[in-house]
């Protein structure tokens, strides 16, 4: 049994506690770490509308130090090194969705902390989700066992912010909604992060496939809303930033071999002249052979289901890729656990067990 604490109880935090409580016999949730006062003192089974569980969460994150668990869940919406490493160093492993991908590629400043923190707490760390995450590092690990030869790849994501509810997200972190020429890739602290966790998941792909990459380059046009929207109350104005297409491509002698390219939109207004794949994510690797694989989640493929439910299910998918990497994670050695060093990331009771 793996105790584990849930570090962030947003969108992606409470499909976590809600599979631990409904689906894992291996999983112990012991405690949450909350931001606001509202949340502060909650028992952790009424924060998911269900009956008491006896744990309560609290925004004391020493309080969470202090506690006796295996592994942290980190879903905050802004990922703290400071906050991971004090964790690790307290002897607990951390599974995030946040960052991490990558850490060879970090700033080696915040690697070699994150290294003597893991070091001191005898801790590992790992990053993942849907993207940076299985979409872009398991699947094309995956693939690549069927090649003979890569001669580049590139992973498309496009989607509408419109129907993700963390708002926070999308207006304060990703800057929907301000002017077009303020979106770079490194133009606030949140856009460079971002940029870096992408540019990370390149290199990461370049270095598990052997690309021998020169560098990593990031680009962004942004574009601007053409009318008024209402996103969950937020308004996003005429004008502004309502479109940001980013690329991310790992180049060797000049050309591109790997490349995360996000088509982005607020208030589904789609640029005419950006590329139109099917929305989701589409990986194409050419090489011999030559594969292209489209990804798209929703609630259910046969039953009727609301929007928001639909939306819902890259959350789930997100939360479950990390969720389900606790007991590797808890049971590697200590230091950097990524996608190309743990095992195959796979839930091994996802039929559930006869009744
Ligand atoms: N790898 C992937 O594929 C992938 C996909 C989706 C999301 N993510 C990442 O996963 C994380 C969680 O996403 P989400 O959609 O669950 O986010 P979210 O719903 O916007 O928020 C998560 C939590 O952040 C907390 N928070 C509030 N103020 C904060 C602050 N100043 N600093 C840090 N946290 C604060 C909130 O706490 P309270 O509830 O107490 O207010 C909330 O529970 C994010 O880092 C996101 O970028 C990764």
């Amino acid at each position: 049994m793996y105790r584990v604490i849930q570090w962030g109880t947003g969108a992606v935090g409470v499909e976590m506690m809600a599979a631990i409580l409904d689906s894992r016999s291996d999983l112990e949730l012991v405690g949450a770490r909350v931001y606001s006062d509202a949340k502060d003192g909650a028992d952790l089974g009424e924060l998911l509308g269900r009956a008491p569980i006896g744990v309560r969460a609290t925004t004391d994150a020493d309080a969470i130090l202090a506690l006796d668990a295996d592994c942290v869940l980190y879903t905050p919406r802004t990922a703290r090194v400071d906050d991971v490493c004090a964790v690790l160093a307290s002897g607990k492993n951390v599974a995030t969705t946040a960052f991490m991908f990558h850490p060879r590629r970090m700033a080696p400043v915040d690697r070699d902390r994150v290294l003597a923190a893991c070091e001191a707490g005898a801790s590992s760390v790992h990053g993942s989700g849907l993207n940076p995450g299985n979409l872009s590092g398991v699947l094309p690990l995956a693939l690549s066992g069927m090649s003979r030869r890569i001669d580049s790849i590139t992973l498309q994501e496009r989607a509408d912010w419109s129907v993700y509810e963390s708002t926070g997200i999308t207006f304060d972190n990703m800057a929907f909604g301000q002017p077009v020429d303020s979106i770079g890739p490194t133009s606030t602290e949140f856009l460079a992060f971002n940029s870096s966790i992408f540019s990370e998941q390149v290199w990461f792909l370049g270095d598990a496939l052997g690309a021998d990459l020169d560098e990593v380059t990031a680009d962004v046009e942004a574009v601007a809303a053409q009318r008024d929207h209402d996103i969950f109350g937020h308004p996003l104005r005429a004008g502004t930033t309502a479109g940001q297409r980013w690329s991310w491509k790992g180049l060797r002698a000049g050309e591109t071999r790997v490349e995360i390219e996000t088509l982005w939109t607020v208030g589904n207004e789609y640029p005419g002249h950006w590329p139109t794949p099917r929305h989701g994510w589409t990986l194409t690797i050419e090489g011999d052979p030559s594969m292209q694989t489209h990804f798209v989640s929703l609630a259910s493929f046969t039953r009727a289901a609301e929007m928001a439910e639909h939306v819902r299910s890259a959350n789930v998918a997100t939360a479950m890729q990390v969720l389900n990497a606790v007991p590797a994670v808890c049971e590697a050695e200590p230091g950097f656990a990524t996608s190309a060093s743990l095992p195959l990331i796979y839930n091994s009771e996802a039929f559930g067990r006869q009744p």
